[in-house]
């Protein structure tokens, strides 16, 4: 390294470290309130007519059980995840027009607070309806598929899908419909934000997709 280079490329370094110090002095996580969860019930159930914001109620069921196979259920769902989902729903990762719309509109107190309270309610099971695919299913979930690479769902999901917290949601109980637009949605890359699901779904078939879903339908 000659004379003139290393004090360029040293003060270079100086001014990267300074901008990169302010930057996660910035970002330093503020000092979180604890969440709310009957603030976030009050808000599930009614919405905030003077934001235009509606009832999640509407459209996700009671107390999180949606009867609406493509709205999903969110009863029980693990705390961490829903609050992550209504985070990506802001951003490129996750994009769905109703959701990205208001998770917009909810404040991030807001976001933890409904995520809270759906995490305290209880699900109504599910049930799987296809007789014919139900062993597919369960073979997939249980031991996924060795040949394609795809592993076991429940090595992620826990075995009966409750999900393990924080990283991994909930499936069991779900609505066959949703999970399947779920995994389609990975696949196709309108969802993006798990690398993991990503490869996962890449590797999958219509059919397997579908089978497995079905099976989810029917876990308690
Ligand atoms: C008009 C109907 C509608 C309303 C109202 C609505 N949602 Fe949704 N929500 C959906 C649909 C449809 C999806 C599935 C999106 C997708 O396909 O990715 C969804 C997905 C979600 C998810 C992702 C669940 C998962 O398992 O990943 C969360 C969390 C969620 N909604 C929370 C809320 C909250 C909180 C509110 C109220 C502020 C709300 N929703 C209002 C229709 C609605
Ligand atoms: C290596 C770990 C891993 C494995 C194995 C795995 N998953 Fe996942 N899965 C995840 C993670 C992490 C998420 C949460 C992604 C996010 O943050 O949005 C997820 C999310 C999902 C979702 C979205 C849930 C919702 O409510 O929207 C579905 C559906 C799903 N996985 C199905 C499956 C199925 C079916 C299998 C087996 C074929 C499987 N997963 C195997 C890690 C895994």
């Amino acid at each position: 390294m000659n004379r003139l280079t290393f004090p360029l490329l040293k003060s270079l370094l100086l001014a990267t470290l300074a901008v990169c110090g302010t930057a996660s002095a910035a970002e330093a996580p503020r000092a979180a309130a604890k969440a709310d969860p009957a603030k976030g019930g009050t808000l599930y159930d009614s919405g905030d007519a003077a934001r235009g914001l509606p009832a999640c109620m509407s459209c996700h069921g009671a107390a999180g059980n949606s009867t609406i196979v493509a709205n999903p259920k969110l009863a029980g769902q693990i705390e961490a995840y829903t609050h992550k989902q209504l985070v990506d729903f802001t951003t490129p990762n996750r994009q769905q027009p109703i959701m990205t719309t208001y998770a917009k509109m909810l404040t991030e107190d807001e976001k933890r607070n409904i995520a809270a309270y759906l995490a305290t309610q209880k699900q109504k099971a599910g049930a799987a309806k296809n007789k014919d695919t139900v062993e597919l299913g369960r073979k997939i979930y249980r031991g996924g598929i060795a040949e394609k690479g795809v592993a076991a769902c429940a090595s992620c999901h826990g075995a009966t899908a409750g999900g393990i917290p924080a990283q991994y949601p909930r499936l069991s109980g779900q609505h066959q419909d949703y999970t399947y637009a779920q995994l389609e949605a990975f696949k196709s890359g309108t969802r993006k934000n798990s690398i993991q699901m990503t490869t996962l779904s890449q590797r999958m078939s219509t059919e397997e997709m579908k089978a497995v879903s079905d099976y989810i339908a029917g876990l308690k």
